[in-house]
């Protein structure tokens, strides 16, 4: 099949060009590089020995919010499916520019659909998120837990983009939707050529940590030590990226011919504690990586993991990495790249 990926230069989109790749489908990469570097297009190659001027997959730089350049991509490719991963994702931006997010994830998600109604496409996958579930009562998280308040604008657009795909659905029932529900996602491709490529200071756990390994941070703050957990550090499902990405494919699989519209947690339905993945780390890297508590985050919760069973029920998918695989292979790509893709 031929997929549209919609911000597959960026950190899971990579991943997932590459399983794509490998399972037999062709890829056309549609991003604005907001957040990324083409030369991931030269590292997807070379993970998955296509030649330079291979046809298996292309590139476009566009934005989901320009129908016309979208009408181009669908004018000249035969998509099958679309995947969209393009979209902000800090939460703390959010907070301060909630417009831009809005716009740019609610929008760019509703000028896409548009885009593949006009043209006949309607089969998607979209990336969307655990914050949708807001503070959750009862854990691990299934797909039935009801969605909460969402504390940021950046969980409201997801949530909004995952009502808007299900109108669209209702409005049109030969429309066949998958809403993923990311945990998360850490590590890299054990080739270390792709990873996460942070812009400034690392919002999130394993890449400041990484940081910190790779000397380029002094500590890590653990922020609050003092959560009813095992040891009084946050607890989170996480999850190696390439599994991430296996899981769409699985979801490919699913979304055809007939799916109407379904939702999955994608995670290993393990948590693990701030502490573990600290020691984990350390286990990968060989270092000890010096830290300091720290207050509690604004809008952190305590203990976040999933039910995974559906996923592994309807799309005969699980996650099979350990977190022991998720630092190797985030050190791996770290030292291998300590600036990240750098100014290429
Ligand atoms: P990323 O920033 O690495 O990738 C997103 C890509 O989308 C980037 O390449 C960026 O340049 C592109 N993009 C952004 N806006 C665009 C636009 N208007 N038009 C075209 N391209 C655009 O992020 P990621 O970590 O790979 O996340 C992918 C998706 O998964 C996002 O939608 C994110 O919200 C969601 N998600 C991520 C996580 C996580 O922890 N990384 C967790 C849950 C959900
Ligand atoms: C965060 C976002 C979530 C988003 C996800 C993936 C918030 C409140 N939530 O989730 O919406 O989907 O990232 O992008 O921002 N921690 C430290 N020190 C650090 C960083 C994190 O101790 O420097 C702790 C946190 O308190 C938490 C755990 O590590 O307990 C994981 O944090 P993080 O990687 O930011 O992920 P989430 O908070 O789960």
């Amino acid at each position: 099949m031929s997929i549209l990926v919609a911000g597959g230069t960026g950190y899971i989109g990579s991943h997932t060009c590459v399983e794509l790749i490998e399972a037999g489908h062709d890829v056309v990469i549609a991003d604005n590089l907001s957040n990324s570097k083409e030369v991931v297009i030269d590292k997807i190659k070379h993970i998955t020995g296509l030649s330079e001027d291979t046809p298996r997959i292309k590139f476009y730089e566009a934005d989901i919010r320009d129908g016309a350049a979208l009408d181009e991509i669908f004018e000249k490719e035969a998509i099958d499916v679309v995947i969209n991963f393009a979209g902000k994702k800090a939460v703390g931006e959010s907070v301060e520019c909630p417009l831009d997010y809005y716009e740019n994830n609610v929008g760019g998600a509703v000028e896409l659909a548009k885009a593949m109604a006009r043209h006949g496409v309607k089969n998607i996958i979209f990336s969307s998120t655990a914050t949708v579930y807001g503070e959750p009562d009862v854990i691990p998280v299934t797909e039935e837990t009801p969605i909460k308040k969402i504390f940021h604008p950046y969980g409201q657009t997801k949530a909004m983009i995952e009502q808007i795909l299900q109108d669209q659905y209702a409005a049109d029932p030969e429309w066949n939707v998958v809403l993923l529900r990311y945990f998360n996602p850490i590590g890299a491709h054990e080739s270390g050529l792709i990873g996460e490529d942070p812009k400034g200071i690392p919002n999130n756990l394993v890449p400041y940590i990484a940081q910190v390994a790779v000397g380029k941070r002094e500590f890590l703050g653990v922020f609050g030590d003092d959560y009813e957990t095992y040891d009084g550090t946050g607890v989170r499902d996480y999850i190696h990226v390439v599994d991430l990405a296996k899981g769409h494919v699985a979801a490919l699989k699913k979304l055809l011919p007939k799916s109407g519209v379904s939702i999955y947690n994608l995670g290993t339905g393990k948590g693990s504690s701030v502490m573990d993945v600290l020691r984990a780390y350390e286990g990968a890297c060989g270092k000890e990586i010096p830290y300091r508590i720290m207050p509690r985050r604004a809008g952190d919760i305590a203990i976040y993991y999933c039910d995974a069973s559906k996923a592994l029920r309807e799309l005969g998918w699980k996650a099979e990495k350990t977190l022991e695989d998720m630092c190797a292979d985030s050190w791996k790509w770290q030292s291998m790249n300590p600036d990240g893709y750098g100014d290429v």
